[in-house]
This record gives structure tokens, C-alpha cells and sequence, in this order.
């Protein structure tokens, strides 16, 4: 990693120096202008003019080259030696699920699906498998170690939530006392709280959440404005909380189910820039504005020679009937991608990490979960009657999610994309 950045650095301090060269010529050039003979200038014109214009040349090229390694997206997320490890499918695997929720105190009760009475299994023995390459089964032992004197801080909404208990329940059956793995403010895992931190105390290190469904700030909207506005969102201002994901190893972002208009507008919150709200602006610009406040920021605030960046694309929902408020689980993933999944809000992070001069790598989950209408909560959680083809199971679907995190960071040349060197 620090490599990479240190080669970004020397090719743009070389576009640099190349531009500088070429401004002197200019200057030395008016200065003699008025004392020369025609002759003399018309050849010191052309020799000055060939300079430039192969100054020209050779800092398009430099540039162009910088470009094309700090942007195509599609070159530079989830990739090693060539293999996207996010396009592949599942296979039936017998040796899953990777842990029990019952025995894990850190899964939710609304999440263990088979506590709650969930009776078909099958829905937990699928591995997912990148189609260019092999990622090994996850080694406890291995990953346990690697974490060492680490933090990792899962930011987001209730998603976000699923994987960081995936994550700590994938760890603890590594841990031989149970009891060495405890929430620092004995707190128990809960939906509302904002933050919920747990040390594994003889491996050192810990694995936090932190509740930001928006990414941005929300707050009072400023005085005088219409009634129907009870709360803003400040685009260009990150959350305030956002100082406590600085200091880490890991950071695991996502955002985008909260970006609808029945969460946003008919609970009366509006967008804000500045001091000025924004009221007629759609969802998707307010969420491409506040992913640039996200960037921005982290380019401003962290060490990424330090921190490893992750941003969770959109997780496909599977809802279905006249007002898509029917939820109908299958037994079995399907074969054609289904689902709900907001590819504009995909199209957004994509772009916007792809501008970006820090990396970042997309955890680009959307086609992954797609297919899997069979692994959703449906009416096995905690708020029955209701059911839930948005959330996950745990065991399930985020598990191969945290798989794929562990391979990347464990594989250096996956999370700075080799397109940077
Ligand atoms: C995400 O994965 C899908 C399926 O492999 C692929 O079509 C898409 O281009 C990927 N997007 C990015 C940004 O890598
Ligand atoms: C998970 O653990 C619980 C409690 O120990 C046990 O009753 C259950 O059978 C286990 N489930 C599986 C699938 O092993
Ligand atoms: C993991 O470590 C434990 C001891 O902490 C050991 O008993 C177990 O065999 C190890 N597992 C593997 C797969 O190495
Ligand atoms: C635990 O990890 C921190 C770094 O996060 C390190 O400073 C400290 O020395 C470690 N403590 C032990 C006992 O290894
Ligand atoms: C957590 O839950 C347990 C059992 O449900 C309860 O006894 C304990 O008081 C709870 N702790 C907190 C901090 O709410």
C-alpha cells in the first residue's frame, strides 16, 4: 500500500516539474523579444514553439497515463491478479454455514432466522464463488491473528449492522473463551443505539459500528422555513460522529436505503447546502453530493497509507406484489438477478470513488444478492407480523461478504488496486 502511494505521489510531483519547465521557456522569450533581428527571432520562435509543444506532448501523456490509473473504475475495484472476485456465483457447499447465531451473542435475535422458526436450511449452504479465481476458505486462526492490535468500524444503517455481527460471529468460533469478547459499555446489540463497539480482549484488537444511515448530517432546519420541514440534511457536511471513524485500520462504509422519499420527505426531512435549503432537489443528486462530502472527507481526514477503505454498494431487496409490499422468500437462489437494486445509487459510488485520489475498494455486493431471494428475513424476525425482504439472515449472505473482506485485506495487492502502481 504504501508503495502505491508513493508512486502516485512521484508521477504527479513529474507532471508537475514538466509544466514548470516549460513555463520559464515562456517568459525568456518576451524578455529578449524587442533586441533581435527577424532571422533570429523567427528561429528562436520556432525552437521555443517545438519546445513547448513537446513540453506539451509529453505532459499530456504523463497526465493522460495518471488519469487512466486513477479512474477506470472498472479496473481497479475488488481485483487481484486480474480476477473481480465480486463477479461469480454461489455453489451448494455442505460445510456451511460458518458459525451459529444461537451460540453468538453477538447476532440479533431479529436476524437468526432459524431461532425465530425458519424450518428449510438450504438457504445456508452456499459459498460464493468468483468465477476468475479461487478465495480459500475462511481460517479463523489466520484472520484472529491478523487482527491483532487492529481496530475496524463498520459505518452505516441497519446493513451495516448485519455485517458487523456477521463479521464478529465469524470470529468468535476462533475465540476459546466466550467471555473474552465483550461490547465495551456492556451494552447489549440493539437497532437503535448508535454505537456499539466489541474488543476481543486476548486478541487486542476491536470491531465497532457506528449508526449513520445518511453519511451527512442531519439536523434542525434553519429557522423561517415551511412548516413541513422538520429536519435537514446538510449535504456538504459530513456527520458529526464522523471524527470517531478517523483512528482505524478498517473502515466499512455503507449508505442508500435511507434514500427514498418515504424516509426522507414524508418524515419531513429536506435537503440543505450552506444555509440554504434545497427543496426541489432529487434523491439521487443529494446522494451523489453527499458521497462527494464523504470522499472529500475522506481525503482530507484519513491516513490511507493506514486505513483501508471499503464502500458497500446497494443490497438488493426482494419485495414483490402490486405496492412491492409482499415478501415471498424461494428455497433456493434464483438463477436470473432479481430484486430491487437502485443501480443508480451503484452508478454513483462508482464514479465518485472512481475520481477519487485515495483508495477505496468497492465492495460491490449488488449483483451477489441479487440471486439470492432465498436468504432474506422474511417473516422469521422479531416484528411479527411483519416481514422483511430487505435484512438479511445470520447465518447468510453478509457472511460471504465479510469472506471477501478478509481475502482482500489479507491479499495486499487486492485493496490498492494494482492499476495505481
Ligand atoms: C459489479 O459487479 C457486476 C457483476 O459482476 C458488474 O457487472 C459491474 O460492472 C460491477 N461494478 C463495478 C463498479 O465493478
Ligand atoms: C445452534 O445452537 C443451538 C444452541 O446450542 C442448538 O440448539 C442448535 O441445534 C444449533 N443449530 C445448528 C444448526 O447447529
Ligand atoms: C486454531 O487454533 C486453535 C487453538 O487456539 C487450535 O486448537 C485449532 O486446531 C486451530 N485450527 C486450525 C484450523 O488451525
Ligand atoms: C494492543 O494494540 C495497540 C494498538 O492498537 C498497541 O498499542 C498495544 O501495545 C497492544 N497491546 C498489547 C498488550 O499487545
Ligand atoms: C442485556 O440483556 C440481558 C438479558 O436479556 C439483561 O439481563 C441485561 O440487563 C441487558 N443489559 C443492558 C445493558 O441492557
Amino acid at each position: 500500500m504504501g508503495s502505491a502511494n508513493l508512486n502516485r505521489t512521484t508521477s504527479s510531483h513529474i507532471s508537475r516539474r514538466n509544466l514548470s519547465f516549460s513555463g520559464p521557456r515562456v517568459s525568456v522569450h518576451r524578455k529578449v523579444w524587442g533586441s533581435l533581428s527577424a532571422y533570429t527571432v523567427a528561429t528562436a520562435f520556432f525552437l521555443i514553439s517545438s519546445i513547448l509543444a513537446l513540453g506539451c506532448v509529453l505532459y499530456l501523456s504523463l497526465f493522460r497515463t495518471s488519469i487512466h490509473r486513477g479512474v477506470s473504475p472498472y479496473e481497479l475495484i475488488g481485483r487481484t491478479h486480474g480476477c473481480d472476485v465480486f463477479e461469480g456465483s454461489w455453489i451448494p457447499d455442505s460445510s456451511y454455514p460458518l458459525y451459529n447465531s444461537s451460540t453468538c451473542p453477538f447476532a440479533e435475535r431479529g436476524f437468526n432466522c432459524l431461532a425465530n422458526g425458519r424450518r428449510d436450511t438450504e438457504y445456508l449452504k452456499w459459498r460464493w464463488k468468483p468465477r476468475q479465481c479461487h478465495v480459500p476458505r475462511f481460517d479463523v486462526n489466520q484472520t484472529l491473528e491478523s487482527l491483532r492490535g487492529k481496530r475496524v468500524v463498520f459505518v452505516g444503517d441497519s446493513m451495516s449492522r448485519t455485517q458487523w455481527e456477521s463479521f464478529i460471529c465469524m470470529l468468535m468460533t476462533g475465540v476459546r473463551e466466550p467471555k473474552s469478547v465483550y461490547e465495551v459499555k456492556g451494552n447489549n446489540i440493539s437497532k437503535r443505539i448508535r454505537f456499539l463497539g466489541v474488543r476481543f480482549h486476548s486478541f487486542n484488537f476491536t470491531v465497532e459500528f457506528f449508526r449513520s444511515v445518511f453519511l451527512v448530517q442531519q439536523g434542525l432546519p434553519p429557522r423561517h422555513g415551511p412548516k413541513r420541514i422538520q429536519s435537514t440534511l446538510k449535504l456538504d457536511k459530513l456527520d458529526d460522529i464522523s471524527k470517531k471513524w478517523v483512528d482505524s485500520d478498517v473502515l466499512v462504509f455503507n449508505s442508500g436505503h435511507w434514500w427514498n422519499p418515504g424516509k426522507l420527505f414524508d418524515s419531513g426531512c429536506y435537503f440543505q447546502v450552506g444555509g440554504s435549503l434545497k427543496l426541489g432537489m432529487p434523491i439521487t443528486a443529494a446522494f451523489k453530493m453527499a458521497m462527494e462530502t464523504w470522499a472529500s472527507w475522506v481525503e482530507t481526514m484519513v491516513d490511507t497509507d493506514r486505513t483501508h477503505i471499503f464502500f458497500r454498494t446497494f443490497e438488493p431487496s426482494h419485495w414483490s406484489g402490486l405496492n412491492q409490499k409482499v415478501c415471498e422468500l424461494t428455497k433456493q437462489p434464483v438463477t436470473e438477478a432479481t430484486g430491487e437494486d437502485r443501480s443508480e445509487f451503484v452508478g454513483i459510488i462508482t464514479d465518485v470513488v472512481a475520481r477519487m485520489r485515495a483508495p477505496v475498494t468497492i465492495l460491490n455486493v449488488t449483483s451477489m444478492g441479487a440471486v439470492r431471494s432465498d436468504a432474506h428475513i422474511g417473516p422469521w424476525g422479531d416484528l411479527r407480523p411483519l416481514v422483511d425482504c430487505s435484512h438479511w439472515c445470520l447465518p447468510g449472505v453478509p457472511d460471504a461478504w465479510n469472506e471477501l473482506i478478509f481475502h482482500l485485506l489479507a491479499n495486499p495487492g487486492i485493496p490498492r488496486p494494482s492499476i495505481r502502481r
